[in-house]
């Protein structure tokens, strides 16, 4: 059994047998979350972008647990320079792990990290192909709806989907269903929304567009839940 953990925004977890890879730690100052750093041990961290949101408690996780971050070289530069143990990835390129791949993917969307008052660019953002223990997940990352996205489907079958529906900073829901149109995994996670005032959104509505228009079944998980993947 797999576990997908949705810890808010867009963080979740992968697990396997106690082998964690989390994404997108936003944590402790996540008005949504459902866990703080300190009790969490990935083996792998991998970081979309540099926004706050989303490399969020990233450095510090690797510090106390030793694992690395993977990202785009600009993220990863910064990264090294707090101190955290990292991975270099690019897009298109797929990196080797024990519990199996994962692919760098484009993300339209920008990149940068604060460094006191100054807004740094941090690379380009990305989205990742996870294949974990034989089942296949896509974190789209923040991104807007891009054609490109029937590619990653093409290429690989995707069990799962973690797409953004917030709007404002990301796709909204009607992008997201055609999103979900190109990808055509077999489950949607909507994630990104709901987080603050401004990305409001009805993930019900999302779901049964979702339902209607396409085959892929949506799964609504609320900051702290779980789903348990058959493998
Ligand atoms: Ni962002
Ligand atoms: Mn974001």
């Amino acid at each position: 059994m797999i576990k997908i953990k949705f810890y808010g925004h867009a963080c979740f977890s992968l697990e396997k047998d106690g082998q964690v890879v989390l994404i997108d730690p936003w944590l402790r100052e996540n008005p949504v979350v459902s866990a703080f750093p300190e009790g969490l041990r990935p083996a792998l961290i991998l970081a979309t972008h540099g926004h706050h949101d989303h490399l969020g408690d990233a450095v510090e996780i690797s510090k106390r647990v030793g694992c690395p971050i993977l990202a785009v070289p600009e993220l990863v530069s910064f990264c090294a320079k707090q101190g955290a143990t990292t991975t270099v990835g690019h897009y298109g390129g797929t990196l080797s792990f024990d519990f199996g791949t994962v692919k760098i993917v484009p993300a339209w969307h920008t990149s940068s990290v604060m460094v006191g008052d100054e807004r740094v660019y941090a690379g380009s953002p990305c989205g990742f192909v996870i294949r974990f223990h034989g089942r296949t997940f896509y974190h789209a990352g923040d991104t807007a709806l891009f054609g490109d996205m029937k590619l990653i489907g093409d290429a690989t079958p995707l069990d799962y989907a973690f797409l953004p529906i917030g709007d404002l900073a990301t796709m909204g829901i009607e992008d997201a269903v055609v999103a979900v149109e190109l990808l055509r995994p077999r489950l949607v996670i909507p994630m990104h929304y709901n987080t603050w005032e401004r990305i409001a959104q009805d993930p019900q509505g999302f779901k049964g567009r979702v339902e209607a228009r396409t085959p892929t079944r949506c799964l609504i998980l609320h900051p702290g839940e779980e789903h348990e993947v058959p493998v």
